[in-house]
């Protein structure tokens, strides 16, 4: 009987116990589950009903959503909030005018790095970072293009830019021509850049040269007034005598190597190699006895006369002079003696 006793009274006393450590652990709240870029003073192990915490941001971050304060309550729940932590953000700067940017995002701490173009070089700072207050630790820098001072003139010489220059200070990018003074011959390159590396490309040469006097070519005739030697870009004329025709250049000009450019050449006239018949020249139709002189100048074209034997007509078959040779078409058969003197060249009919 006194054991039963025992027994309700120690089921009481634990029971009692629990009913104690159950009011206080709702009485109280453990540490808040926050973000990670969420701050709050004074963080303890437990937290009495009815505290009350800010929360505030991490520096670089600022606050989004609310409500920016939290309750324990009397259950031991911290009431809910939506606040989180956004990290500062600059705006975006602009890229250097003949440059560029680098960036992998616009956050607080993010570098900017700067770059100017080929032929530009870069003045003030090459990097920027995004500050706590989302400004920019430094203006963006400017791209200045790479002087390159005036450029070399040859001896004898001259460039002539390719648009107005003012001052000394001459550009990447600008460009020009070089020309020598008559009679000299420019050697190297004619165009003039003034580069990304602030050279200008290579200097030309201004040279004399001069050509001997040229040969006369066969059969032809030349405008030179005397036996002497040529300058540079002086030029000679060519003929051809009586029937030669000139194939080729009119004239020839003396050429940088101090030879003479290409000479043309005088090709010779031909005679038609039929006895008799008729042929076709310059549009009539005529006997070769009546075709005098029997010249034809070269390059020019003759048509002899063929009969198709089945169809009882004749047609005018063409060949041309080469430099004195004129082939006699095969399908060509000489007539006979009466028939040239009794008829009219024009009279057969034709196909
Ligand atoms: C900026 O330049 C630094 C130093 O040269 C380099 O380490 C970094 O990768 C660059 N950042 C970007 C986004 O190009």
């Amino acid at each position: 009987m006194k054991k039963r006793m025992m027994d309700i009274l120690s089921f009481l006393f634990c029971s009692l116990l629990f009913w104690i450590n159950i009011a206080r652990a709702e009485n109280v709240c453990s540490r808040p589950e926050l973000g990670d870029l969420v701050q709050v003073k004074d963080l303890q192990r437990y937290f009495s009903a009815g505290v009350v915490l800010a929360l505030s941001c991490a520096p670089g971050h600022t606050p989004y959503n609310g409500p920016r304060t939290i309750v324990c309550t009397n259950t031991g729940q911290w009431t809910k909030t939506k606040f989180t932590c956004k990290p500062v953000e600059c705006s975006s700067p602009d890229a250097p005018v003949n440059g560029q940017m680098h960036y992998e995002d616009l956050l607080y701490q993010s570098v900017v790095n700067f770059t100017c173009d080929d032929g530009y070089i870069l003045t003030g700072a090459s990097s920027a970072s995004c500050l706590i207050d989302g400004s920019w630790s430094v203006q963006e820098p400017q791209c200045k293009p790479v002087s390159c001072g005036p450029a070399p003139i040859p001896e004898f010489g001259m460039i002539i830019y390719d648009k107005i220059i003012r001052g000394n200070n001459i550009y990447y990018g600008t460009s020009g021509t070089y020309k020598c003074l008559a009679p000299l011959a420019l050697f190297g390159e004619e165009r003039a850049e003034c580069r990304a590396n602030g050279q200008w490309t290579e200097t030309p040469q201004c040279q004399e040269v001069s050509c001997s006097p040229p040969e006369n070519i066969e059969n032809g005739v030349m405008s030179i007034p005397q036996k002497r030697d040529f300058e540079y870009t002086e030029t000679i004329k060519y003929g051809c005598n009586g029937d030669y025709v000139l194939h080729g250049p009119l004239q020839i000009v003396c050429e940088k190597t101090g030879q003479w450019s290409e000479k043309p050449s005088c090709k010779a006239p031909c005679s038609v190699g039929i006895q008799f018949g008729r042929i076709m020249y310059k549009g009539k139709t005529l006997w070769m006895e009546d075709f005098k002189p029997n010249i034809v100048l070269h390059g020019e074209t003759v048509s002899v006369y063929c009969l198709d034997k089945d169809r009882n007509c004749e047609y005018a078959f063409p060949t041309n002079c080469f430099d004195g040779l004129l082939s006699v078409p095969e399908c060509f058969e000489e007539p006979s003696r009466s028939q040239v003197s009794s008829s009219n060249p024009t009279e057969m009919s034709q196909c």
